[in-house]
């Protein structure tokens, strides 16, 4: 079974798709909107797979503890997290950033994290079993953007507790690893998918001419928490279209 953050939505959401048709039940942590985790939850049952819906903020260890009790009692031992929760970048220079917005960041998209990933280990350290961790980092952990800095700092984050954890579990059979996406077309970028003229203008600085869909990243996740992938741990695959080659060009 899975447990994935965020899964009422975007890339959460198309990773719970995918993980269902690769052959698991998936427990849907969801944030605000109940009836957008029904909605992913039909698309696992259409693959034939159970599905639970479980209300959860990921930054809070109580919740989170909550929400991996209810998961286990609804479906049973969960031997894959996916990571999915986050929020988008404050689009502020740090001049101009309230510190509570770099808490805010740092909360959900790092916290949230390290609190799921903690709480799942320790069950699989206790059950004597593997499992697998899928983190959705950013291009931006590496490249990074003016107004972006709680995002690219949290990203960052991410992607170095990936690396720490993947060491630290290997002798448990725990491989860990992230995808770094560059665009793509999730609510998170809401403005692009619903204006064409913008999107193609960011879409010109992609190398492949389009940003990239949910269900993409999401092919990647499942991969990655199959049994194919048992001898990769502490990676970050980049699905970028070829975005990030191109941040260091023309000067
Ligand atoms: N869309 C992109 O272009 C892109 C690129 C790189 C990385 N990412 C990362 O991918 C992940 C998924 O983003 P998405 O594009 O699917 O966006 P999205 O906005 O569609 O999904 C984000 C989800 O996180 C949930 N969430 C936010 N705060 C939460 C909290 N405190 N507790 C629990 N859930 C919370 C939201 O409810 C939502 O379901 C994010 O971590 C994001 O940073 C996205």
């Amino acid at each position: 079974m899975a447990l994935v953050t965020g899964a009422e939505s975007g890339i959460g959401r198309a990773s719970a798709a995918a993980l269902a048709q690769g052959g698991r039940d998936i427990a849907i942590l969801y944030f605000r909107d109940q009836a957008a985790a029904e909605a992913t939850a039909e698309m696992v049952r259409a693959a034939g797979r159970n599905a639970a819906c479980i209300q959860a903020d990921v930054s809070d260890e109580a919740a989170v503890h909550a929400a991996f009790d209810a998961a286990l009692a609804a479906l049973g031992p969960i031997d894959c997290l996916v990571n999915s929760a986050g929020i988008n970048m404050a689009g502020v220079a740090v001049a101009e950033m309230e510190l509570s917005q770099w808490h805010r960041m740092f909360a959900t998209d790092m916290n949230g994290v390290f609190l799921t990933s903690r709480r799942f280990v320790r069950d699989r350290h206790a059950a004597g079993e593997g499992g697998s961790i899928v983190n959705i980092s950013s291009i931006h952990a590496v490249d990074v953007r003016p107004g972006g800095a709680d995002y690219c700092a949290a990203k960052a984050a991410v992607r170095s507790l990936t690396e720490t954890m993947a060491l630290e579990e290997a002798r448990h059979d725990i491989t860990v690893n992230c995808v770094a996406p560059g665009m793509i077309l999730t609510p998170m970028n809401a403005h692009a998918v619903q204006d064409a003229k913008y999107r193609a203008s960011l879409e010109a600085n992609v190398p492949v001419g389009r940003a990239g869909q949910a269900e993409e990243v999401a092919q990647t996740v499942a991969f990655l928490a199959s049994p194919a992938a048992r001898y990769i741990t502490g990676s970050t695959v980049t699905i970028d279209g070829g975005l990030s080659l191109v941040l260091g060009q023309g000067a």
